[in-house]
């Protein structure tokens, strides 16, 4: 999206690395801002992020010319799938929970929070947070549907090694095809959430502009991730 140097930004300990970053967009300047630790991880919906040493905490800030709202999608087809191709180098064969989550062995090792700034009908900038489970360990709520790294590889990873590698891939050009590749759960049972409701569906994919097709009692549904949540 676009070809800019990026400066990088590491932090040992901060709120929330995409508060520092959406703190930093009047400097119009690519960055990316990376932290040991935070001390307010924020996850989508309003809920927190467990954000312990030993896991990677990325935000990267980009700025746009001309780059359409509806096309917004894209920014998470990149980062989910530079996330995938990341974990795929070191031989874990990730998933995409959609719309933001990474899963690895059906619990979450990655979530996303893209926080984007419009002009228009125009993205301007985005900031795209990474959260990534390497080392950390889990508080105990979270072990049913969390894991990291370390515990599917039986082994501790350099944090720095992967942000090098993710900085990276996240500099690549990704397709919808290349999130679809990764996406999970397709041809599964699944259950989705609509406010209090609880609606049992069979995942068809995603299109375009990255909302989930699903079949509901026998009918096809394209439904967007502020109508619906997924759960597996
Ligand atoms: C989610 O799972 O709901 C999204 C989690 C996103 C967490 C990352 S960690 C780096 C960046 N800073 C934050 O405060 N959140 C994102």
């Amino acid at each position: 999206m676009n070809e800019k140097k990026t400066r990088w930004l590491r932090l040992e300990e901060v709120g929330s690395t995409n508060d520092y970053a959406k703190a930093m967009r009047h400097r119009k300047e690519d960055t990316l801002i990376t932290a040991k630790r935070q001390t307010g991880g924020r996850g989508t919906k309003g809920r927190s992020f467990s954000s312990g040493e030993g896991g990677l905490y990325l935000s990267k800030l980009s700025f746009y010319e001309n780059f359409p709202a509806k096309e917004a999608f894209l920014i998470m087809v990149c980062a989910a799938t530079a996330v995938c191709e990341t974990l795929a180098l070191y031989g874990f064969q990730p998933t995409i929970k959609w719309p933001n989550d990474i899963h690895v062995s059906g619990k979450k090792i990655c979530g996303i929070l893209i926080e984007n700034a419009f002009s228009g009908a125009f993205v301007s900038s985005s900031v795209v947070g990474i959260g990534l489970n390497i080392n950390n360990v889990l508080p105990d709520e979270l072990t049913e549907i969390a894991t990291t790294m370390q515990k599917e590889g039986g082994q501790v990873f350099s944090v720095e090694e992967v942000a090098k590698r993710l900085a990276a891939a996240l500099e690549k050009k990704w397709t919808v095809q290349d999130y679809k590749n990764y996406l999970g759960y397709v041809g599964e049972r699944v259950t989705l959430l609509c406010g209090e409701e609880k609606i049992s569906a069979l995942l068809l994919g995603v299109d375009e502009e990255g909302k989930l097709q699903a079949e509901v009692n026998g009918e096809k549904k394209v439904l967007s991730s502020a109508e619906v949540s997924l759960r597996v």
